[in-house]
């Protein structure tokens, strides 16, 4: 089982072309290409996401992703949870799983933390509600403004944030293991990763608190993530991802 991992998609698979990503030609649906949030293929709800949801489906490998916070989570809990390699996912296709928060996947003889959700950052100018009476009005300001605004269920969903179960979740079946595991995989990253790469701008929350705890208390290899749109290594064993593919060895 070959496992290979990238960082944000928003709903745009073209690093997934064979021309690109030219491994497939020896893969097969055992291998696994895990994408760190931001997956964006389930964003409408409706058949306009099925292109892309397809697309993966016909890739000759498994794509399963931890949510960012650009995702359609009303969507997304339509579909039912199913048990995979020792934790619970969300099956889209056959081959295109979402992986459940606090989740301990045993992969190829690895042990892999999942715990996806971020903040949005860029909601500083409101979040607008679609019942308000307002709506339209306010919504053609904003987007005359060039201002940074989301719509609740729309382009915003509260679940970006996991909820208490959620880290209650992480918390036991982290304890269950140990706290040992080989990799993370997240959207966001540990408080002070972020602190490091976003300086002033870093707004820490309850999940980037979260996983600063896991990062100390967890013996891992290496933490994956994505949310920041960059390549980059810090600290030798956080590794953000964006358009980059690499594979796990
Ligand atoms: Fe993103």
């Amino acid at each position: 089982m070959a496992i290979y991992l990238t960082g944000d998609t928003h709903g745009d698979f073209r690093r997934f072309l064979p021309e690109s990503f030219y491994e497939q030609e020896t893969m097969t649906k055992k291998d696994i290409v895990l994408v760190c949030g931001d997956f964006g293929g389930v964003w409408y709800g409706d058949k306009r996401d099925n292109d892309g949801l397809d697309f993966l489906e016909q890739r000759p490998f498994t794509t399963a992703f931890v949510p960012g916070n650009h995702e359609n989570y009303d969507a997304l809990r339509t579909y039912p949870l199913e048990k995979w390699h020792g934790g619970k996912v969300r099956p889209i296709r056959p081959s295109v799983l979402m992986l459940e928060r606090g989740q301990v996947f045993e992969l190829g003889g690895k042990r892999i933390f999942t715990m996806g959700g971020a903040s949005s950052h860029d909601i500083q100018d409101g979040i607008l509600e679609p019942d308000d009476p307002l709506f339209l009005k306010k919504f053609q300001r904003l987007n005359t403004q060039g201002a940074l605004f989301r719509v609740n269920h729309r382009s915003w969903w509260k679940e970006e944030l996991p909820d208490k179960e959620e880290y209650e979740e992480a918390r036991s079946n982290l304890d269950r293991g140990g706290w040992k595991v080989d990799y993370i995989i997240t959207h966001c990253a540990p408080t002070s990763i972020q602190n490091e790469l976003l300086r002033e701008r870093s707004t820490p929350d309850a999940l980037t608190d979260f996983l600063e705890e896991v990062c100390q208390r967890c013996q891992f290899k290496y933490h994956f993530f994505g949310h920041y749109h960059s390549n980059l290594v810090l600290r030798q064993k956080h590794v953000l991802l964006y358009q980059q593919i690499l594979r796990l060895k």
